[in-house]
C-alpha cells in the first residue's frame, strides 16, 4: 500500500511538471518596449488579432522601458523552447546582449520596428519606411511654407532609438535645402544650426543635434523643452510657427505648449503613429498631421515571418537596414500621412478606428 501511494506520489508529480512544460512552450515569443505608449498597445492588440489565428503558441511581454526587464524577458521566452523571437528593443545598443543570448540557443531574431544595433545576432528587421516618415513630416511643413524666414522649431526622438536617426535624417533631407535658402530659421537648436549647411549628415552630427532636441519620446521631456524654448524665444522667433514633432504624444504636449504661447499666432506641426489622441487632436484642428504606420500590417508581417521560419521556410525581404556591424534582411512597409482631409478616409473607412470613438469628425 506504501509502495503503491509513493509511486502515484511519484507519477502525479511526473505528470504535474510534464503538464506545466507543456504549458509554458512557446513556439513564438514577442518582446515589447512598454505598455505606457498608446503605439506599442496598437501593436499588441494587433499582434493579439494575428496570434487568435494560429496554431502556434505566442507569448507577449513587455519591457517597461527598462533594458534589463528586455533582458529577462528574453531569457524567459529561451527557458520556454522558443523558437522564434520578435523583439522591439527598449534600447537599441543594449538589446544586443539579448538577442545574442538568443542566438546562441539557435533562435530566430526578428528585431521589430526598432532596429538592434552593435551586433551581427539578427537575423531580420521587420520595419515601416522609417526615412520616410520623417521625410512626410518634413514635406507637410514644407508645403505649408510661404515666403522666407519661417520660425522651425525641431524636435527628435530618444538617443537610444535607431529609429530617432532614420525619422530625423528623412525630416532634414527634405528642409536642409529649405533652411539653406532662408526659407526656414531654426530657432531652437544650436546643433542643427551648426550643420545647416550639410544635407549628408554623419552618424555623429546626427547625433548630436538629437541630443540637444531630444525629447526621449517622453511627453514631460517635450513639454518642458517646448516650453523651455519659448521662454528664451523672442516675440519675433514666433508668429505662425513650424514644428517638427517626432510623434504624436510628444506632438500634443509640445502642441499644448505653442498654444498657450501669446506670441505664437499659428503653428504646423507633425506627428506620427496616428494615436487615438492625435487623431482627435487633428480633428479639432490642434495638431496638424500624423504619419499613419498601419501596425496591422507590421504585425502580420512578423508573425508570418516566425511562422514560415517555424515551418522552415526563408522569409522574403525587400530592403535592407545597415545595423553598424551587419546588413540586417528586411521587410518594409510604406506609411500615409493623415490630415483633416482624408482622416476619415485612412483610418476609419479602412476599419482601423470606428467614427465613435471621436467626435466631430
Ligand atoms: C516608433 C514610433 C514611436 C516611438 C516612441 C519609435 O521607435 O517607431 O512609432 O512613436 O518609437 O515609442
Amino acid at each position: 500500500m506504501k509502495r503503491f501511494l509513493v509511486l502515484a506520489v511519484t507519477l502525479s508529480i511526473l505528470l504535474t511538471s510534464f503538464t506545466v512544460a507543456f504549458a509554458q512552450r512557446v513556439d513564438v515569443g514577442i518582446v515589447l518596449p512598454t505598455r505606457d505608449e498608446p503605439r506599442w498597445l496598437q501593436d499588441m492588440a494587433r499582434f493579439q488579432d494575428v496570434i487568435a489565428a494560429t496554431p502556434y503558441s505566442v507569448e507577449v511581454l513587455f519591457s517597461q522601458g527598462s533594458s534589463a526587464i528586455e533582458r529577462t524577458n528574453v531569457e524567459t521566452l529561451i527557458a520556454k523552447g522558443a523558437d522564434v523571437i520578435i523583439i522591439c528593443a527598449h534600447d537599441a545598443a543594449a538589446a544586443a546582449i539579448a538577442v545574442e543570448s538568443a542566438k546562441a540557443e539557435g533562435i530566430t531574431v526578428i528585431s521589430y520596428d526598432r532596429l538592434i544595433t552593435d551586433t551581427d545576432a539578427l537575423d531580420y528587421y521587420v520595419t515601416f519606411d522609417s526615412v520616410s516618415v520623417g521625410a512626410a513630416m518634413g514635406e507637410y511643413l514644407a508645403a505649408n511654407a510661404t515666403g522666407k524666414g519661417n520660425p522651425l522649431y525641431l524636435y527628435a526622438g530618444a538617443l537610444t532609438d535607431n529609429n530617432a536617426f532614420l525619422f530625423f535624417q528623412g525630416a532634414w533631407n527634405v528642409l536642409q535645402p529649405l533652411i539653406a535658402d532662408g526659407t526656414f530659421v531654426i530657432k531652437n537648436s544650436a546643433q542643427a544650426q551648426n550643420h545647416q549647411d550639410t544635407l549628408e549628415l554623419s552618424r555623429e552630427q546626427l547625433a548630436a543635434i538629437i541630443g540637444e532636441v531630444t525629447t526621449d519620446w517622453d511627453f514631460n521631456v517635450a513639454k518642458s523643452k517646448a516650453e523651455a524654448h519659448l521662454t528664451v524665444a523672442e516675440a519675433a522667433d514666433k508668429g505662425e510657427v513650424f514644428v517638427l514633432a517626432p510623434n504624436d504624444g510628444t506632438a500634443r504636449s509640445i502642441a499644448d505648449v505653442f498654444a498657450a504661447d501669446a506670441h505664437v499666432t499659428n503653428y504646423f506641426i507633425t506627428g506620427q503613429d496616428a494615436e487615438k489622441a492625435s487623431v482627435q487632436y487633428i480633428i479639432d484642428g490642434q495638431q496638424s498631421m500624423t504619419v499613419f504606420k498601419d501596425t496591422r500590417t507590421l504585425a502580420a508581417d512578423a508573425m508570418n515571418m516566425a511562422i514560415e521560419v517555424l515551418q522552415g521556410k526563408t522569409p522574403a525581404t525587400d530592403a535592407v537596414y545597415n545595423n553598424l556591424v551587419m546588413d540586417v534582411p528586411a521587410k518594409q512597409t510604406p506609411v500615409v500621412i493623415v490630415t483633416q482631409d482624408n482622416v476619415r478616409d485612412v483610418l476609419i473607412d479602412s476599419g482601423y478606428y470606428d467614427a465613435s470613438e471621436f467626435t466631430g469628425l
